[in-house]
């Protein structure tokens, strides 16, 4: 049985150890008899080293929210795959939309995401467009950050690579904002489409495809059983844990 993938990505919004433990800890006592999800909690950096003592034993899963392109020691303020794995982390977000609008591009995402999965970490790569136009262009967009991302990828590392769905339009809104099952079943399959134009078909078949932007208790069941995806990337609703443990539950198989 293939694993569904909710991957609680929790911006600024849990800021404090103590919170962030007591989360831990409810999370913990949600995860009994949720065997077909894959969960996934990407805490601010600092906070790490706490959770990785948390989430010990479990299966919860631990991993940052970006991570530096850069291999060199001279590069202030930026954190490196080494550092994060040696705080527990085994995945990293890479090119969310957020990071884009500071300032990481096309160029510096393929780097972060190429450091990354070579050193072991999983990867889960953000594509999504800022508006949908009647014509179509936005899968020009994603097509593009697709190609760049993952140029010359090797592709002995494709069972290490996830990529999340976030059109900007729809993060971080409510779920009456978020898409359309029938408009995200066409876009994961165009997605799949690129990635099997870029990889070999089959490791391009085993790649998981998450659809993040306003995914709220209760839209989640109507999407994860028609929108053609194999999880979420949750924000705003992954900070409580009675708004996660609800989406934890609408994607048990
Ligand atoms: P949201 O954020 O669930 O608050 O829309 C999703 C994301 O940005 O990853």
């Amino acid at each position: 049985m293939k694993k569904r993938f909710v991957v609680g990505n929790w911006k600024m919004y849990i800021t404090e150890p103590a919170e962030a433990k007591k989360f831990a800890a409810k999370l913990r006592r949600c995860m009994r008899g949720l065997h077909s999800v894959e969960v996934w909690i990407a805490p601010p950096f600092v906070l790490l080293p706490i959770l990785q003592v948390s989430f010990k034993g479990s299966a919860i899963r631990l991993g940052a929210q970006t991570v530096s392109g850069q291999t060199e020691a001279a590069h202030t303020g930026e954190i490196s795959s080494a550092m994060l794995k040696n705080v527990g982390a085994s995945f990293v977000i890479v090119g969310h939309s957020e990071r884009r609008a500071l300032g990481e591009n096309n160029e510096s995402v393929h780097a972060s995401l190429m450091q990354a999965i070579k050193s072991g970490l999983a990867v889960l790569l953000c594509i999504g467009e800022a508006e949908r136009d009647q014509g179509g262009a936005y899968f020009n967009v994603l097509s593009e950050q697709l190609h760049s991302a993952l140029k010359g990828f090797p592709v002995t590392y494709a069972h290490r690579l996830l990529v999340a769905y976030e059109p900007l339009w729809a993060i971080g809104k409510t779920a009456q904002q978020a898409i359309h099952p029938n408009d995200l079943q066409e876009t994961q399959i165009f997605i799949r489409k690129i990635l099997a134009s870029i990889l070999p078909r089959e490791s391009a078949r085993g790649i998981p495809i998450l659809y993040g932007g306003s995914i709220e208790p209760s839209n989640a069941k109507e999407l994860i059983e028609e929108g053609g995806v194999s999880g979420f990337l949750v924000g705003h609703a992954s900070a409580t844990i009675n708004s996660f443990s609800e989406i934890l539950s609408a994607c048990k198989k």
